[in-house]
């Protein structure tokens, strides 16, 4: 994880980067640095916590001169969250300073070959064995930064982004990448170089996304150089024209970005289907499986990689391509699959499931499934992000930029898309009739307006909120296709409040769970009128003779919970497989009234950071 942000060109620099690290904060926030050169020296600025304390730091310490510098927020890996561990990280001479996002597994054994040849060290990191490694490599190779870099990074083996700055070189930044994001933006004689597009969109839309395994030298007034580190063929970079823009990546007059992105789904889920879905014509067009629908109409079976809530909308596509496109369905935690020697089929399909499109384990889990010869076809929001890369193929989410650490609208565009791909392949394979294909579409089409009515009971779930908030324990119950949202509702409410909450089937808690239940224990049931409606009921009377308080999410005009719960939430009557694009709404903002309530930092809990680019 970690965030990185990097600047060369006429503007002032430390700006730029400030601003950039704000953006990136989702990215890792338990310290972050900054360097700067102002013509003769190179300020360094760092310290353990935000960007916030930073900057802070910055303006009363140091000099924030220059036109050159590059910034650092961090997500610890090696070393503890202090001063010292926070990048940027000087080499001996303190000539070369470099910000890294990534692990080198083996800097132990470079460390200790460096100290032998006299090297000292101040930190626990990987990061500052690296740049002595680059520094090691420049003096006794007698050669220039990019070279030594790439030397040094063959010698490395791990993940990483990473930028350079060597202070006599002053119109230079060497980049590389491995497995960790970098994208470079490119303005009239100026760079700017960050983790995502997000720091530098207001600047330029035109980006370099660097593949793993590339380096680039950028020099003002020159052309970028991009070479493969391996061999040092020179590569042709493509530049992208982004799409982004500024308004998506701010808060926009909400509290958080996590309520703003609960807010958006109603018009993320209408980006989603938009020019796919023509719900009157009863037509699908997705370009990725238009293009491969033979492949996927006759997989033997579909295995799903996901981790966290991507995972969760792993377990709700299993029922909806079993159910409508009658293909079995395998969902696997991608950080197991990789690690297990999974039995893969040359007629699987591998569907990888990732809003970042950078989650380390699922990319090492489709890396597998490619060599074992299956076809990979990626689920992933943000576009040209690693995982879209190297899928076979893939659809968007198109759910714009999530920037709360807590997922919302991508776990609901994920849904969307994928019941977009098992309609398209029921219809291929005739496993369902044209009516029911047709009545899907149809439904599917009013689920936006049905969004937004659920986020009118805000208010209501303010009040449920306020009720449960110091409550140490809470259980979530669902069934069927609402069992994966029990799961998602009570993963919610542990990342952002901290409180223990457990998902479970409804009708599992016989088995165990029911033993939890006493007057302390709120139970979230999701009781909508469809699937076992009548044996959830059973399940919610059990609860209630054990004095359990029921929090139900019920189906508009309900009678049976509302009578039994403490508690109920409306959402409006749908069809059954798409139940969870309504009902995990007001989980959504119970989760997150709770943690306001209890001051909890909602878009950047603890331990927590957005893209998980390490195992
Ligand atoms: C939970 C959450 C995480 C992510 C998981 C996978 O709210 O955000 O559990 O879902 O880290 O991330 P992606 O989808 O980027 O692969």
């Amino acid at each position: 994880m970690c965030g990185i942000v990097g600047y060369i060109g006429n503007r002032d620099a430390y700006p730029v980067i400030m601003k950039g690290l704000q953006r990136l904060e989702y990215r890792g926030y338990d310290s972050a640095g900054i360097a700067l050169y102002d013509g003769n020296e190179l300020n360094l600025c760092k310290t353990k916590g935000k960007v916030a304390d930073l900057k802070k730091l910055c303006d009363e310490t140091t000099s924030t001169k220059g036109h050159v510098g590059i910034g650092h927020t961090r997500w610890a890996t090696h070393g503890i969250p202090n001063d010292v561990n926070s990048h940027p990280h000087y080499s001996n001479s303190g000539n070369l300073v470099i910000i890294h996002n990534g692990i080198i597994e083996n800097y132990a054994t470079i460390k200790k070959e460096l100290i032998k040849r006299g090297y000292s060290f101040q930190s626990d990191t990987d990061t500052e064995v690296l740049v002595n490694l680059i520094e090691d490599v420049m003096i006794n190779e007698d050669v220039k930064l990019g070279k030594a870099m790439q030397i040094a990074l063959n010698q490395a083996v791990g993940a990483y982004a990473i930028t350079v700055f060597d202070k006599r070189k002053p119109n230079e930044l060497v980049v590389a990448r491995l497995g960790s994001p970098l994208a470079i933006g490119i303005g009239e004689n100026e760079f700017f170089i960050a983790s995502d597009a997000s720091p530098f969109i207001e600047f330029t839309s035109n980006a370099i996304y660097l593949e793993d395994g590339e380096m680039a030298v950028i020099r003002l007034g020159k052309q970028i150089k991009v070479r493969k580190i391996q061999d040092d063929s020179l590569v042709d970079p493509y530049i992208q024209e982004l799409q982004l823009n500024l308004e998506q990546i701010e808060k926009n007059g909400y509290e958080h970005f996590m309520l703003k992105e609960i807010y958006e789904q109603p018009s993320a889920i209408t980006d989603t289907y938009r020019g796919r879905m023509l719900a009157n014509e009863g037509i699908i067009r997705m370009a990725g499986v238009d293009d491969n629908i033979e492949r996927l109409a006759n997989a033997k079976r579909i295995i799903v990689v996901a981790c966290g809530t991507s995972w969760h909308a792993g377990l709700v596509s299993e029922y909806i391509f079993e159910d409508l496109a009658r293909i079995p369905v395998e969902v696997e935690y991608a950080s197991e699959f990789r690690y297990r020697n999974p039995v893969i089929y040359e007629n699987d399909v591998v569907i990888a499931i990732s809003q970042s499109g950078e989650t380390a384990d699922t990319m090492a889990a489709i890396k597998l499934a490619k060599e074992k010869g299956a076809f990979v076809f990626g689920v992933c929001n943000v576009v040209g992000s690693s995982i879209s890369r190297e899928s076979h193929a893939g659809a968007y989410t198109h759910a714009g930029p999530e920037i709360g650490v807590a997922s919302t609208k991508a776990f609901t565009t994920q849904i969307t898309v994928l019941t977009l791909i098992a309609l398209k392949l029921a219809k291929y394979k005739g496993t369902i009739s044209d009516s029911t294909f047709r009545l899907h579409l149809q439904e599917l089409d009013r689920i936006p307006e049905k969004v937004a009515k659920v986020l009118e009971t805000n208010e209501h779930i303010k009040i449920i909120a306020d009720k449960y908030k110091d409550v140490s324990n809470c259980l979530y119950l669902g069934r069927g296709y609402n069992f994966p949202v029990a799961l998602e509702g009570a993963l919610k409410l542990k990342e952002i409040s901290y409180i223990h909450a457990e998902g479970y089937p409804a009708a599992e808690m016989k088995h165990g769970p029911i033993a939890l239940i006493d007057e302390q224990m709120p139970v979230v049931v999701i009781a909508t009128n469809k699937g076992h409606y009548d044996k959830v009921v059973s399940n919610v009377q059990e609860i209630k003779s054990r004095k359990g308080k029921i929090i139900g999410i019920v189906t508009e005009g309900d009678e049976a919970v509302r009578e039994l719960a403490d508690y109920v939430i409306e959402v409006p009557d749908t069809i059954e497989s798409l139940t969870p694009l309504l009902t995990t709404i007001p989980l959504q903002l119970l989760s997150y009234h709770i943690a306001v309530m209890l001051g909890k930092n909602v878009d950047q809990p603890r331990n927590l950071a957005k893209s998980v680019t390490v195992e």
